[in-house]
């Protein structure tokens, strides 16, 4: 098949859901903030990445929701300059899954997903006690692709701690995939577990 998709305004949805079956799997951050009044909120975004080593930095992207309105994870980086993210696994992705409802403002989505939040070292936003590794990030910039919806915003953050569980760790202190069970986001509503892996050395020569 093949999709013109330079008139994107006509199609845009439909551009959305082919290309997220295709720039598959995405990794899942759960996205702590606190509002400007202090109340927190946790949500998943699974448009997100680490964009830079030197200096660390990550980056996730809230989009305008079909009403128009915005999402109250950009509303409070926006506003206070800072936010976690949580790595989703295996244990929490239903709780994960719940935080993505679209409550209002004013609702605590760790009341509604079950998860318990726990101070952060530098940033006031909580991190998610459940979740075996959290990035505490200072907000960088925002680059916003438009306020019509659908357009995305891009979340660039500064890391400035990482907190991970020691049982998730190898014997090198990274990340042991098969103790992290991170998951990753397919389209639709499919998800993709991360512990079948293979090793591929890079090559010496070209
Ligand atoms: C696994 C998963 C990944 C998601 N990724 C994104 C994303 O990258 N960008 C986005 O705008 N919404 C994404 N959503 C939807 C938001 O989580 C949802 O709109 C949420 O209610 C936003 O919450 P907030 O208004 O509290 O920020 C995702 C939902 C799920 C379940």
């Amino acid at each position: 098949m093949f999709l013109d998709t330079r008139n994107h305004a006509s199609n845009w949805q439909e551009i959305y859901k082919l290309a997220t079956t295709l720039i598959q799997p995405r990794p899942i951050a759960l996205v702590s903030t606190l509002s400007a009044d202090g109340l927190p909120n946790l949500a998943p975004f699974s448009f997100y990445n680490m964009v830079s080593a030197n200096p660390p930095v990550v980056m996730f992207s809230p989009s305008i929701r079909r009403d128009g309105t915005g999402k109250d994870s950009l509303n409070n980086v926006e506003a206070t300059g800072e936010f976690v993210v949580a790595t989703v696994n295996e244990a929490i992705v239903e709780c994960m899954n719940r935080c993505a409802f679209e409550y209002p403002p004013d609702v605590d989505e760790f009341g509604k997903s079950g998860l318990t939040p726990r101070p952060a070292k530098f940033v006031k936003p909580s991190l998610v006690s459940e979740s075996p590794a959290n990035i505490e990030c200072e907000l960088v910039e925002i680059k916003r692709f438009g306020r019509e919806p659908g357009a995305g915003s891009v979340v660039f953050g500064r890391i400035v701690a990482v907190h991970v569980d020691d049982e998730v760790l190898a014997g090198d202190g990274l990340a042991d995939p098969a103790r992290l069970k991170a998951v990753g986001r397919m389209g639709r509503n499919t998800y993709a577990k991360t512990t079948d892996n293979f090793d591929l050395p890079r090559p010496e020569e070209a």
